[in-house]
């Protein structure tokens, strides 16, 4: 059967493609953490990455049963160079906001073109982003907080080895 064309599925091709880019950038930010011997903050980040190739593969397993004839684009070389714990969660903040502007333009999409099972497939990330951006503000917070003091920085790093999500 030929593959249907819709902008949605262009859409969602195109953000399985960052989702496996959200994955590449967390886990370099675990091995930068790994490197700055934070292990916590590399064991929750490397976690992380794994959970954002779940992302890559719902939208994927979407689109084949949607019959969608999918081809994938390279992936992105990640972001790096962060300097402390600070400096990767802020960035791994601003990437969130940026994926969560990213579901929602194809929300629009979806929502354009009527397409009602788009729209109970990306609710699920709608609300996904919620926690998302929820959780590693609640992280930049802290470590906000614990500016350079190497207690606060340990307990930190050894309560994100504790929840590793
Ligand atoms: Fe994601
Ligand atoms: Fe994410």
């Amino acid at each position: 059967m030929a593959t249907k064309k819709s902008g949605v599925y262009d859409a969602i091709l195109k953000q399985i493609n960052a989702e496996m880019y959200s994955a590449y950038l967390y886990l370099q930010f675990s091995a930068d953490a790994n490197a700055m011997k934070w292990n916590g903050a590399a064991a929750w980040l490397r976690a992380h990455a794994a959970e954002e190739m779940t992302h890559a593969t719902r939208f994927y397993d979407y689109l084949i049963r949607k019959g969608v004839d999918v081809k994938f684009d390279a992936i992105e070389k990640p972001a790096t160079g962060a300097k402390d714990l600070l400096e990767i969660f802020k960035a791994v903040y601003g990437h969130e906001i940026k994926v969560t502007a990213m579901i929602n333009k194809i929300m629009e999409t979806a929502v354009a073109e009527k397409d009602y099972a788009a729209i109970a497939e990306l609710q699920w990330f709608v609300t996904e982003q919620v926690e998302e951006e929820e959780t590693v503000r609640d992280i930049v917070d802290m470590l906000e907080k614990a500016g350079k003091s190497p207690e606060a920085l340990l307990f930190i790093d050894s309560r994100l080895g504790s929840q590793k999500e």
